[in-house]
């Protein structure tokens, strides 16, 4: 069958892929590394990185040598909020996606830092890994931090928050999980909250219809949430519950 990208109307589960993808949320820009970012990649990475072949399913039980639920959070940056969320939280297990590698650097060192053992990391388009890697109801929740507003309107295409996301989150989510994302940017948060808004057969507005959520208090500030307040911006926190 072939479907837009746009198609929200397909079923979660549903086993036929959605057309490959060829607009991306990012700009890859390598970035330099640091001297302990590099001993991170050597030493690190093999117990806390996974390098996901593209298509396969993960086996998340083993990936992280239990069967606790699993939170994943969708570009990361330089993880410092995800290492904390982690640490507060040790009875549930976290896999980080992020494409920039001396974010992935940066946050190895902090795992090893704090000894975390529940963050497994991995370097890829989060979008893909959620269609092709993640197994149905699979994850206890998504979160989605200060994603690139991408303000120019002939950018909006790449804005990770948008239709086409959403069978893959409702696909990826459990049933009762929970989906969080937070902006600073203020029409990208009126746009989030209008196409979660537009299926809710697969997701329900914690807050009620039409309002964006208290900032809940286990979500640290973020380096970008930072530099958004520096700049006077409102934040605005998305908590959405898959039915
Ligand atoms: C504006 S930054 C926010 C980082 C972090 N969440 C924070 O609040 O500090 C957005 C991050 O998302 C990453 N990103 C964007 N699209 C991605 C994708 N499809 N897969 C993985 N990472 C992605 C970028 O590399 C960038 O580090």
């Amino acid at each position: 069958m072939h479907r837009k990208e746009s198609d929200v109307s397909a079923l979660p589960g549903s086993t036929d892929s959605p057309p490959r993808r060829t607009i991306r949320s990012f700009v890859l820009r390598e970035g330099r590394l640091t001297l302990a970012q590099e001993r991170a990649f050597r030493e690190l990475w093999p117990r806390f990185g996974c390098d996901w072949t593209p298509g396969v399913p993960l086996d998340l039980a083993t990936l992280f040598g239990n069967d606790h639920p699993v939170v994943l959070e969708i570009g990361f940056g330089n993880g410092d909020s995800l290492a904390e969320m982690a640490a507060q939280d040790p009875a549930r297990n976290w896999l980080g996606i992020e494409v920039h590698r001396p974010g992935v650097g940066h946050l190895l060192l902090e795992i090893e830092r704090r000894g975390l053992t529940n963050l497994r990391l991995i370097r890829h388009d989060a979008v893909e890994v959620l269609r092709d890697g993640i197994q149905p109801a699979a994850l206890d929740g998504v979160q989605l931090f200060f994603p690139d507003p991408w303000h120019k309107r002939r950018h909006h295409k790449r804005r990770i928050l948008g239709p086409a996301l959403m069978p893959l989150l409702a696909r990826a989510i459990r049933s009762g999980g929970i989906f969080h994302a937070a902006t600073d940017w203020e029409p990208y948060a009126e746009q989030m909250l209008e196409t979660l808004e537009s299926i809710p057969d697969w997701f329900e507005n914690t807050a009620g219809q039409g309002q964006f959520a208290p900032r809940p208090a286990a979500r640290p500030l973020t380096k970008f949430e930072q530099r958004g307040e520096r700049l006077g911006h409102r934040v605005h926190d998305l908590v959405f519950r898959r039915r």
